[in-house]
């Protein structure tokens, strides 16, 4: 099956009344792990790449290796998505390189500091009218969602505002927005589990009821699992204690309107877990394979309990793929 876009997948998931994961892959073998929790789960599925992450040699020999792998599974519907897409040439260097969704995260300046809503509005209108022309998808962002850095600080949490979204999504034409309801990215998020003054689910419901049209997409979306953390932890890690988003949380997102979930945490502590295990473990062998294999397989149980959460599990074959160009002629329409 040919790449699908981000639009056909979630339009596919709404009618199916479920979400679709967004698994951050940095290199071959994690997409690997995705790829096969999809074909495991006959699940449609989304592969997030950030510019400038991975352990390839560069992103465009990362993307390359990532198109050859997704050739070998024909029988899945797979969106190509840039994740946080900090301005048009890098999104513009994606769709070069195929991807069919991309994100233009204009909630942040350059350097890390909240853009205005203007700014926000103008950069993400000007990557919209570009990644359409080509039926590529978009998703903006809105508010700030937090994240944790390696010093253990965080970055401040602007939440998303509901009559904002509506006026963004109107003047932008965005496929998917991403909406800051408290969430953080990253490996340190919460010092207890999240009650309702954390978690501001209610902003969900507001803003799908503002924004019908529009996909909404929950960001900092792992859950931490104190077994995995621990896991890190006995064989050399140094993760302090730190609660992600409830797996229940995560599934009543959906029935409020959340039809894309990101989350690549987990599948980091997934997979760097069972390889510091196996390292840990036999002194000797120095085959990156033995602990490369383990922690693959680690990350593909992981990603398949979440395609079954999600419940985009056994929705792989509802799909007639919609080429790019018939997309564009669509958007076309739509604002002419
Ligand atoms: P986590 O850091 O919670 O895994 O979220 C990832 C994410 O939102 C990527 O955009």
């Amino acid at each position: 099956m040919p790449l699908v876009t981000l639009r056909q997948a979630l339009d596919e998931a709404r009618r199916g009344g479920y979400a679709l994961g967004a698994f951050n892959v940095s290199d071959v073998l994690q997409a690997e792990a995705v790829l096969d929790a999809a074909a495991e789960t006959s699940s449609p599925v989304i592969l997030a790449s950030l510019a400038g992450v991975t352990a390839h040699g560069g992103d465009e020999r990362f993307w390359s290796a990532l198109h050859h792998l997704i050739d070998g599974y024909p029988q899945l519907p797979v969106v190509l998505h840039l994740d946080h897409g900090p301005d048009p040439a890098t999104c513009r260097r994606a769709m070069d390189n195929g991807f069919t969704s991309v994100m233009i995260d204009g909630s942040l300046r350059v350097g890390g500091t909240p853009s205005s809503f203007a700014e926000n509005l103008a950069v993400t209108t000007e990557v919209v009218a570009e990644a359409h022309r080509h039926g590529v998808s978009v998703e903006g962002e809105l508010g700030t969602i937090g994240g944790s850095k390696t010093d253990g600080s965080r970055a401040p949490i602007v939440l998303a505002d509901p009559d904002q979204a509506r006026e963004f999504v109107t003047a932008t034409g965005v496929d998917a927005l991403a909406v800051a309801i408290g969430t953080s990215h990253g490996a340190y998020k919460f010092d207890a589990p999240p009650d309702g003054s954390v978690l501001q689910m209610t902003l969900i419901e507001k803003i799908s009821s503002l924004v019908p049209q529009t996909h909404l997409v929950m960001h900092g979306s792992s859950s931490l699992p104190a077994q995995l953390r621990e896991q890190n932890n006995r064989y050399g890690a140094g993760l302090p204690e730190s609660w992600g988003v409830p797996d229940a949380e995560k599934v009543r997102s959906v029935t409020m309107g959340v039809r894309k979930i990101n989350q690549g945490m987990d599948s980091h502590l997934a997979f760097t877990g069972a390889a510091r295990q196996a390292l840990g473990t036999d002194r000797l062998n120095v085959d990156p394979a033995y602990y490369l294999r383990p922690g693959r397989e680690a990350m593909q149980r992981m990603v398949a309990e979440r395609m079954r959460l999600f419940g985009q599990a056994g929705h792989a074959d509802d799909y007639q793929p919609v080429p790019l160009a018939e997309m564009a002629c669509r958007y076309t329409l739509e604002t002419s």
